[in-house]
């Protein structure tokens, strides 16, 4: 396949960025979009320019680093699938692809499509945990029954693997998909109880000081997130945030 790609380049956070127009040819349908970038790399790194900087770590749909927006949609045109897993059988031979980062005010630009999400760190930090006994006579927690219904939910919700496609795919860049998972995740269980009166609105207190937006219930966060991250964790939220002390 040849590709025609159009890449965002940008040297650091104080610079202006800009799309760049590359061509590429030898690109095989079974690899990965980032071994296409790869690929390009290599071309680059062989004619003595600069390659393109990207995120990247398990490249197996778990880590969430590799977050790119791919003709206008955050890790590309598969359903449910992260950038590391989506193919180049995708693609069609001869198209043209526009790869930027995810843009968003919390999300300062590092390097080319390189992004820090350390906001979301932050917005884990800020309640994001529970409190756990290790004196020495700590519970085992299976001993603890917890209903399927519940385990499931809490189970679906701990599937966020925090890429921050839900801000990106978002008109507000609201960061309620995810802070929504990480507080629904635990209060659904026994063990998040302990936190539970302060959790919501610690975390959004956080969520609001790092410049996300507000929701609107548009859904392109769900829509787009590859973890099929549900907009009832916002709904549970909403709750939990009621709730709060
Ligand atoms: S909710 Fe979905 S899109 Fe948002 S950070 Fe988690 S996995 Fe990514
Ligand atoms: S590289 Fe880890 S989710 Fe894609």
């Amino acid at each position: 396949m040849e590709l025609k790609l159009k890449i965002w380049r940008q040297k650091n956070n104080t610079t202006k960025g800009e799309m760049v127009d590359y061509k590429l040819s030898g690109v095989e349908a079974d690899m990965s979009f980032l071994e296409m970038l790869d690929l390009l790399n290599n071309q680059l790194i062989e004619s003595g320019k600069e390659p393109v900087a990207f995120d990247h770590d398990c490249r197996e749909g778990i880590c969430g680093s590799c977050s790119l927006h791919i003709n206008g949609v955050a890790h590309g045109p598969e359903k449910s699938t992260t950038t590391c897993q989506l193919h180049m059988r995708k693609f069609k031979d001869g198209q043209t692809i526009y790869i930027e980062p995810f843009r968003a005010k919390a999300f300062p630009i590092i390097k080319d499509l390189i992004v820090d999400r350390s906001s979301f760190d932050r917005i884990q930090q800020a309640g994001g945990y529970v409190s756990i006994n290790t004196s020495g006579n700590t519970q085992d927690g299976n001993s603890i029954p917890i209903p399927k219904g519940d385990a499931d939910q809490a189970f679906n919700a701990a599937a966020c693997i925090g890429c921050g496609a839900c801000v990106a795919a978002c008109k507000n860049a609201s960061a309620m998909l995810f802070t929504s998972a990480k507080v629904s995740q635990y209060a659904l269980l026994p063990q998040g109880q302990v936190e539970r009166a302060n959790r919501a609105k610690n975390m959004l207190k956080q969520m609001d000081k790092e410049g996300f937006g507000s929701c609107t219930n548009t859904g392109a966060c769900e829509a787009q997130c590859p973890k099929d991250i549900s907009i009832e964790n916002i709904a549970r939220l909403n709750r939990e945030f009621l709730f709060s002390k």
